[in-house]
This record gives C-alpha cells, structure tokens and sequence, in this order.
C-alpha cells in the first residue's frame, strides 16, 4: 500500500509542531497540524495511560484527514505519588494550566522528603496511525529526581524540577540538544521516525498520487 508523503501531526501546540518538524526533516514528508484541519475541532483526551491517549488522538485524526497521523502524549510520574501527575501532568493545579503552580503543588507535596526517595520519570508514547487503521505506539522514558527547589531557567513545565544526577543539571539547565537526544520525547520520536521511514518508503513515486 502507498501513501502519498504528507503526515498530520496531531497538535494546534506551535512549539510541539515546529519541534516535530526539525526532528523529522529528513523524512522529506510534507507535514500538517490540526491548525491544517480546524474541523476536527477538539479531541477529549480521557485516556488511562499516555499511550491511550496518543492513539485517540492519531486514529481520530487519520479517520478523519484520510493521511498518516502521529500524536504524542507525555508527562511527569513521581513514585513517592503512585505514579501521579501521570496524564494529568498538565492539569495537575487545575485549569487553566500552569507550569507555575504544578510545580509549587508538587514540592508542597513532596515536602521535605530525601532526594534519593524523590524519584520520578518524564514518559512519552507517540502513536501512529495509517489510513488502512494499522496503528502503532512507540515510547521513551528518562528517569530523574524531583529536586526541593527549581533550578535553571530554560525549558517547561516540571523542567526546573527534574534533576539528572548524571549531569547534575536539571531538564532547565541541560542544553537543549542534549536534552532532545536523551528526553522522553527524543528517545520516542528516534523510534518513530523509524516507523514513519518504513511507511513512506515505498513512496518514491507519491507525486503521482497528489
Ligand atoms: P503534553 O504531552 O503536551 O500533553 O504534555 C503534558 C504535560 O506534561 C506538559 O504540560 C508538562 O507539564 C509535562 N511535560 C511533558 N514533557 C515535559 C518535558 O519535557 N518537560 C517538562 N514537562 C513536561
């Protein structure tokens, strides 16, 4: 089966697209976003897990574009919180979100409990779906610790909290490439490009199918 090289990523988040693009350029795939396609309008993501959630959000998409779609879906899970904020790592103080206050709420949780007790990791799944409704979800992990102070100043959301001994330097801290080489998101998205690359390889003559 052959697909005509165009991709919807399934996000109106600016910066999560234009960080997609550079991560897939050399795909060569002409890529969208749902800005692309406002009839699809908002999808509810009320999934368990962040795998769940990615594969609502590619099946909606490519059901309705007709085009391969990927979507990802991440966040923070901290041990000493079974697991929380999980899906809820956007939302975790409420709506509106904001980074601010997630990250006030969980060092009021934690509270003075020991760095080494503090452990928690970012995950990510990223799903893709094909327009003959094969799906697939790759995922990436990168392990840390919630520091008791925000340190650094680059980065989002928990960034100033999440400390990698390895580089004693938080998310916030570390150089953004490094950062996109061994996050969550880096490691996820080397895996999906693999996928993606098998998909439209046997695209050569796609121009023909435009
Ligand atoms: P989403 O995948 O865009 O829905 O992101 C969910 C939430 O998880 C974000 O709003 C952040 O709070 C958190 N999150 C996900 N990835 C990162 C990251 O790399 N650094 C900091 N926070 C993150």
């Amino acid at each position: 089966m052959k697909y005509p090289k165009k991709l919807v990523i399934a996000t109106t988040n600016s910066g999560k697209l234009k960080e997609f693009e550079k991560l897939l350029t050399s795909l060569e795939v002409e890529i969208f976003s749902l800005k692309d396609f406002p009839e699809i309008g908002e999808i509810v993501e009320d999934g368990k897990t962040f795998a769940e959630n990615a594969l609502l959000k590619a099946r909606t998409v490519s059901e309705k574009t007709g085009l391969v779609s990927l979507a990802d879906d991440s966040g923070l899970e901290v041990d000493f919180l079974e697991g929380q904020p999980g899906v809820n790592s956007a939302r975790f103080s409420g709506i509106p979100t904001d980074d601010t206050r997630n990250n006030n709420k969980l060092l009021n949780l934690l509270g003075d409990l020991p760095l080494e007790r503090r452990t928690a990791r970012f995950k990510c799944a990223i799903a893709i779906v094909i327009p003959d409704k094969r799906e697939m979800v790759v995922e990436g992990i990168c392990e840390g610790l919630i520091l008791k102070e925000l340190r650094g100043e680059g980065g989002f959301g928990y960034d100033p909290l999440f400390y990698l001994p390895l580089y004693d330097q938080t998310f916030a801290q570390l150089d953004i490439e490094i950062k996109n080489k061994i996050s969550h998101r880096g490691q996820a998205t080397k895996k999906a490009i693999g996928i993606l690359r098998e998909i439209f390889s046997s695209c050569q003559d796609y121009k023909k199918m435009l």
